[in-house]
């Protein structure tokens, strides 16, 4: 059956350049109806969905009998020609001339009707397939990619992270510890010390890579296993770590608008919050974020850290991204710096996603003095013996430095504004769960 004299294939993205040509798809039913002496099939191919018409008359009995017999999720290719229609899906029709090639798909478990959550997370591996997924995913692959543009058009250079690391990083209640040759070891929970040492050595550098953490709460914006791309920079001020953040999430959101119009489509994602995303954005104090919080019949006490519904409430006060800074140093990780202005605060900054989403950066300065650093490791309990390479850092040409993390699923979640992460990353790993 293998074709004979014909032109190429294409993807059906591309199909508007293969109008009036022959030419061959390979992809995977979609959905398939048959009228009388017509087929109608929906086939994909992963850069989108094409309708092809098949008449009993151009390609005969036989193979028209062939095709009634495909499946949801059957795997085929097909030749034909590609003409413009403006009722099909994507605008471009393909009149089936030859069907080349199949595997017909027995009891494919997804129909395309509604089903649990619980089932879909199951047969992840298939639910891929759908389009609602797939445009998600998409539209991660875009936010990534114009991540990397970002720094990478800034002159930063990407050092990777090690994944298996001697130490906590944010706080020993969430590592997922692992057997070393006999030895302790933790998955990583931020590439942030790392870049640290980096950032000495390249002035302006990112790490990009999954990190972990056992967290014991089960929630729409935690996983144990989630993507951070972390800059770090040397001779950064406050300021401009803010300003930084403020120009790469404008960039990716434009970016997002600019290139994924069909994937927002599909998922039903107003636009027009995103579209009002621009630096400057709101920045407030933690004492002015308690005083909104208690506005709202909220009562937090100074030293705690906001939860889920604490951030939700700040943020829906802007309709930008929001910066929450300078939080009571006992509410964070033992590297930030405290502001020598105002004590019992860090330099540190979150910033809180509009429309509920909470938490995307955590960024600080982080302490440059050694016997500072000393005395914080301490002061949380972290033995100095497993952070020695660290505080070398403090003593061999130390410099005021910082940078932050974004986490990529919670940022997906907003800019698609779905109602879970775990719908954000291709195979979810949450509290007890890892199949598949
Ligand atoms: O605020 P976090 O814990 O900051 C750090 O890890 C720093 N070391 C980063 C740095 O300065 N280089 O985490 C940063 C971001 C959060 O704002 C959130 O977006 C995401 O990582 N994050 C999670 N995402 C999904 N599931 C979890 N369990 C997450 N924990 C953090
Ligand atoms: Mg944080």
């Amino acid at each position: 059956m293998i074709p004979v004299n014909w032109d190429e294939s294409m993807y059906i993205n591309e199909a508007k350049k293969y109008v009036g040509k022959e030419i061959e798809i390979k992809g995977w039913v979609y959905n398939i109806r048959s009228s009388g002496k017509i087929i109608f099939i929906l086939l994909r191919d992963g850069t989108g969905i094409m309708q092809c018409v098949a008449s009993k008359s151009d390609v005969g009995e036989e193979v028209f009998n062939k095709l009634k017999t495909l499946t949801q999720e059957s795997s085929i290719i097909v030749q034909g020609t590609v003409h413009p229609d403006k009722r099909a899906p994507g605008g471009y029709e393909l009149n089936l001339k030859k069907l080349v090639w199949t595997n017909i798909t027995e009891d494919y478990p997804i129909a395309l009707k509604e089903h649990g959550v619980g089932f879909l997370m199951g047969h992840r591996h298939l639910w891929l397939r759908s389009k609602r997924q797939w445009a998600i995913l998409r539209i991660r692959h875009r936010i990534e990619k114009s991540l990397r543009d970002f720094f990478d058009n800034r002159g930063f250079t990407l050092i990777d992270a090690p994944i298996l690391t001697p130490n906590a990083c944010e706080g020993s209640t969430t590592l997922f510890q692992t057997d070393y040759f006999g030895k302790p070891a933790f998955l990583s929970q931020s590439g942030q010390l790392y870049m640290e040492a980096a950032a000495m050595a390249f002035g302006k550098v990112y790490c990009f890579g999954p990190t972990f953490r056992a967290e014991k709460s089960k929630t729409r914006r935690h996983l144990t296993e989630f993507w951070m791309i972390e800059p770090e920079i040397a001779y950064i001020t406050f300021e401009e770590n803010m300003r930084l953040q403020e120009d790469m999430i404008t960039y990716i959101v434009k970016e997002v608008l600019k290139n994924c119009k069909d994937e927002l489509d599909i998922i039903g994602r107003d636009t027009s919050p995103l579209e009002k995303i621009a630096p400057p954005f709101p920045k407030i104090h933690y004492k002015e974020a308690l005083a909104i919080l208690k506005k709202h019949g909220k009562e937090v006490e100074w030293g705690h850290d906001f939860g889920g519904d604490e951030e939700t409430i700040l943020a829906d006060e802007f309709n930008k991204p929001v910066f929450v800074h300078h939080f009571p140093v006992e509410t964070k990780a033992f590297y930030m710096k405290p502001d020598p202005n105002e004590p019992g605060t860090v330099l540190a900054a979150d910033l809180l996603a509009p429309e509920g989403y909470g938490e995307i950066v955590g960024g600080s300065q982080r302490i440059d003095d050694y016997d500072l650093l000393l005395e914080r490791l301490k002061a949380n309990n972290l033995s100095k013996d497993d952070y020695d390479w660290y505080l070398d850092l403090r003593k061999y040409g130390s410099v005021p430095h910082g940078g932050f993390g974004l986490g990529i699923e919670r940022t997906v979640a907003w800019i698609a504004k779905l109602p879970h992460v775990r719908e954000t990353i291709p195979f979810p790993r949450l509290l007890g769960k890892i199949y598949p």
